[in-house]
């Protein structure tokens, strides 16, 4: 045992700027804390709140799993999953942690060991702070399989405080929340005979990124942006959640199941979506900002009319190359079955039928095996109402007119995150030639800070009781209602995914979605900003 609460550093605990912090006498439960999540993702971001000075010494973090482990081996093992993912741990920054941290072996679903759960959890709290702590947070990072057995297992052991009792319970869930509408409502009535809307935190780490937290900051907090962002001036937008990697090694089992639509499209992208096209909360407060996201899901229809594939493609990448190197294709990855049809790559035509958006095409595309990493939103404005200026380019004999590029608005959520505004310029020279350039704005050259990881971030919110950046079950509930009509369609059609070679930007399907509307999508590399040095 171990966790010695050093109430003199403890006082004085307050990083800058920072108002709400969690409460000392809290505790975190890692379900499934032999994981991969836990090792890649809590275990380090936990050590950075530490380390920031969000997380009192007071706080212990219990690893919880079936496996036979001490407290000892699960801190060595945390220790090197946190040296491997975050930069210049020193053994003394290491000790200081590692103190607060436990391991306890239960088995989740054998509801029969949660009362010694319970006691070994009241014990570990006694010993860091004195006390049982009055807030537990439970992350399950295990199978959701093991989600309803754990959080009935925790109602038996008398775990889940009353909306009376002063204690607190927050519960944070990894998706799949389900895998259409259905099971996803199934698995809500479940979770809501024990537990209460304010006791379940759905995570969706997108809403954890910066960026992702700037699109709110950037259009309510600026007079002049929003008068701009609607049917009026814009023409259309494009939504990218791109990966360049392919199924990463025991993940193909769940993929298969999966694929890029339940996978990203109907989580990440529709978030995204609610975030850009979203109206202003009343206030800045998490039901507020959730009404107003809730809104714009419930006003999503498709872009055209007739049948879902008209408006909906799903590709699979097949077998490619990078760098004289062969990538394989997806029914060539680990785990995937044969004559798979699991689509690696979705794009949507879809349109938000309200006020503000009526008539706008907003096109949306996720995948795997592009040539880049790259998520972000593209705002496309109309063109000017007429073209005083224009160019004579000339390539040899050939010469044509140019005119200005429309002007677009990029929020880049990764990499190098930045918000990017294109314009027309004149370049300098004695004749008027348009010139397209870039405004940029840099998250880490404007605030020379490493950005936090968006688990991070996420997990403070919980400890705080901030739910504003987790998915309400409405929300949920409407995305899905979107969503499952094109899963339903590609099933019982049994539609063929579109093949799109590996290290490359989709099938030409998709190009032909944007192309019937006079569109093309965009090609996030080749309009990168380079990085300043
Ligand atoms: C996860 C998906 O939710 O998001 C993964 O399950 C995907 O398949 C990942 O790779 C993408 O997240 P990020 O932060 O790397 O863009």
């Amino acid at each position: 045992m171990s966790c010695p609460a050093d109430s003199s550093t403890s006082a004085s605990f307050r990083p800058a700027g920072v108002s709400n912090l969690p409460s000392r006498n809290t505790s975190v439960l890692i379900f499934g804390a032999s994981g991969d999540l836990t090792a890649r993702k809590l275990m380090p971001a936990l050590f950075q709140l530490s380390r920031k000075q969000f997380l009192s010494e007071e706080i212990p973090i219990i690893g919880v799993a079936r496996r036979e482990k001490t407290n000892e081996s699960f801190r060595e093992e945390m220790r090197l999953a946190v040296s491997k993912f975050v930069r210049n741990v020193t053994d003394s920054e290491w000790d200081a942690f590692s103190r607060r941290v436990f391991y306890v072996r239960t088995n989740l679903d054998e509801s029969a060991d949660f009362g010694s759960l319970r006691e070994s959890v009241e014990q570990i709290e006694k010993s860091c702070n004195g006390d049982s702590a009055r807030t537990r947070v439970v992350y399950m990072a295990t199978d959701p399989q093991l989600f309803m057995m754990s959080v009935e297992s925790l109602s038996q052991a008398g775990m889940i405080p009353s909306a009376e009792s002063d204690d607190r319970l927050r519960i944070v869930f990894e998706k799949p929340f389900g895998h259409d509408l259905h099971s996803s409502q199934e698995i809500s009535q479940s979770l809501n005979r024990l537990l209460r809307e304010d006791q379940i935190y759905r995570i969706d780490h997108y809403l954890g990124k910066e960026t992702v937290q700037n699109i709110l900051l950037f259009r309510f907090g600026n007079a002049i942006f929003e008068p701009l962002l609607n049917r009026n001036h814009v023409d259309h937008v494009q939504i990218t959640v791109a990966e360049s990697q392919g199924i990463e090694s025991g993940r193909g089992g769940y993929y298969d199941k999966a694929g890029a639509l339940r996978d990203v499209m109907q989580n990440h992208v529709l978030q995204l979506l609610s975030l850009i096209a979203m109206e202003a909360p009343a206030r800045f407060h998490a039901d507020a900002i959730r009404d107003e996201k809730l809104k714009v899901l419930q006003c999503l229809s498709p872009g055209t009319t007739g049948s879902i594939a008209n408006w909906a493609v799903p590709g699979q990448y097949t077998a490619g190359e990078l760098n004289g190197k062969t990538l394989p294709g997806y029914l060539q990855e680990d785990r995937i079955a044969p004559d798979s049809r699991r689509e690696t790559y979705a794009a949507m035509h879809v349109q938000i039928d309200n006020w503000r958006w009526a008539g706008v095409p907003f096109y949306l595309r996720t995948g795997k095996r592009f040539p880049g990493r790259v998520s972000e939103i593209a705002i496309q404005f109309k063109q000017p109402p007429l073209h005083l200026f224009r160019t004579v380019e000339c390539d040899g004999d050939m010469c044509e007119f140019v005119t200005a590029q429309p002007n677009t608005l990029v929020f880049r959520i990764q990499p190098s995150e930045a918000i990017l505004m294109s314009v027309s310029s004149k370049r300098p020279g004695m004749q008027y030639q348009l010139h397209p350039v870039t405004m940029d704005f840099q998250f880490e050259e404007a605030f020379g800070i490493e950005l936090p990881e968006a688990y991070e971030r996420l997990l403070l919110d919980v400890l705080r009781g901030d739910s504003t950046l987790f998915t309400r079950s409405d929300e949920l509930d409407e995305a899905w209602k979107f969503v499952t009509p094109i899963l339903d369609y590609w099933e019982n059609e049994a539609v063929r995914p579109e093949p799109y070679a590996a290290n490359t930007w989709g099938p030409v399907r998709a190009d032909q979605l944007l192309a019937a509307n006079g569109h093309k999508w965009r090609m996030p590399q080749a309009q990168d900003v380079p990085k300043k040095t």
